[in-house]
């Protein structure tokens, strides 16, 4: 008998283990190069233009992670001794390694928000003026979609007002937008119109648009001018990064439009996991590729779920005892989802009569 291909990986851990298309991958072969940190990297600058361009700014700044890109914007907007105004479950706040306080000297002032979206009423009371008892605030940063609030989005009227109020405040925004593509998808609004008035994005290259490494950092051009020194500061400095801007190039002109599949499947995901028994999960907030869900009254911690998925070739992420994420992204299809959910189906022993998947 022939021997039969294993199935591939169903990889739901998240959006950042896409790897790049064949049409990528002709780019980086063919991409036209240059020293990038002497501004001569002719595939870099058109990226730069491209990405400036797409979100009606002046300029944008390639970094070689999303992470660098919002540390960078901190150092630019704040001075050492300032407070920084996040979501609690806030990217910037648990998962940079601490960077705003190691790099920027700058504390964190996290508020918790419903759904990950703060609101004006939620900042506003901790806004802190000068004062001889009091670090003063330095800068607000919010993040669209927000990955540990399940992938929610900003609506686009509360980020405006956020934005607007901070200015009348004296005051910069700066945004996340690790996934603002996601949310100019599920809300049928490009993104220009989305961050139009944030003085500050970051958006990544490598998540759900599928390039291979980088992300991208937008606004005026000074800000960006400022950025490109702390780029240089933290060794984020590339020489011929053009191989990687080919790359970005092409997943900026073929991925956003399909992102509306990976929050189809999301939405499938979610509706076929609140059918099983002591699975908790609300499918109706479930608005682009991110899901989270509860199952702590299945009888297995989560790690455990994730084992038994794992052992059937299914990868999730355990991200508390009782709490597991999964991101959909254009490496796994609406079959690889269905075997998602059988292979839930079986971790937790329930009987196929018992849920409609
Ligand atoms: C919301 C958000 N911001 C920033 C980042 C950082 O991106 P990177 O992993 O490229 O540093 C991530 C990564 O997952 C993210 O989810």
């Amino acid at each position: 008998m022939e021997a039969r291909e294993p199935a591939p990986i169903v990889d739901l851990r998240s959006d950042t283990v896409t790897r790049p298309t064949p049409a990528m991958r002709r780019a980086m072969a063919e991409a036209e190069v240059g020293d990038d940190v002497y501004g001569e990297d002719p595939t870099v600058n058109r990226l730069q233009e491209r990405a400036a361009e797409m979100f009606g700014r002046a300029a944008a700044l390639f970094v070689p992670s999303g992470t660098m890109g919002n540390q960078a914007a901190i150092k630019v907007h704040t001075e050492s001794g300032q407070e920084v105004i996040c979501e609690e479950r806030a990217h910037i706040f648990n998962y940079e390694m601490a960077a705003m306080a190691a790099f920027s000297g700058c504390l964190a002032r996290p508020i918790r928000a419903e759904d990950g979206i703060l609101t004006w009423d939620r900042i506003a009371p901790e806004v802190r003026a000068r004062s001889e008892h009091r670090a003063r605030t330095g800068l607000i940063t919010l993040e669209n979609t927000s990955n540990l609030a399940g992938g929610s989005v900003y609506p686009a009227a509360v980020a405006d007002e956020i934005c607007e109020r901070a200015r009348q405040a004296g005051l910069p925004v700066h945004l996340d937008g690790a996934r603002i593509f996601n949310a100019a998808v599920a809300l049928g609004r490009p993104v220009a119109e989305l961050t139009r008035k944030f003085d500050s994005i970051m958006f990544c290259l490598s998540k759900g648009l599928g390039a291979p490494v980088g992300s991208m950092l937008v606004g005026s051009r000074e800000f960006i001018a400022e950025a490109r020194l702390v780029r240089k500061r933290l060794g984020g400095g590339m020489r011929q990064a053009g191989v990687l801007a080919a790359a970005a190039l092409v997943a900026l002109q073929e991925t956003p439009p399909r992102l509306a599949i990976d929050h189809e499947n999301a939405r499938f995901l979610a509706a076929a996991l609140a059918e099983f028994p002591g699975v908790r999960i609300d499918p109706r907030k479930v608005v682009t590729n991110i899901l989270f869900c509860d199952v702590a009254e299945t009888g297995l911690t989560a790690p455990e779920i994730s084992r038994r998925l794992a052992e059937q070739g299914v990868r999730v992420s355990a991200f508390t005892a009782t709490t597991l994420r999964l991101v959909t992204h254009y490496d796994v299809d609406r079959a690889g989802c269905e075997r998602a959910v059988l292979a839930w189906r079986r971790a937790l022993g329930v009987r196929p009569t018992t849920v409609i998947a």
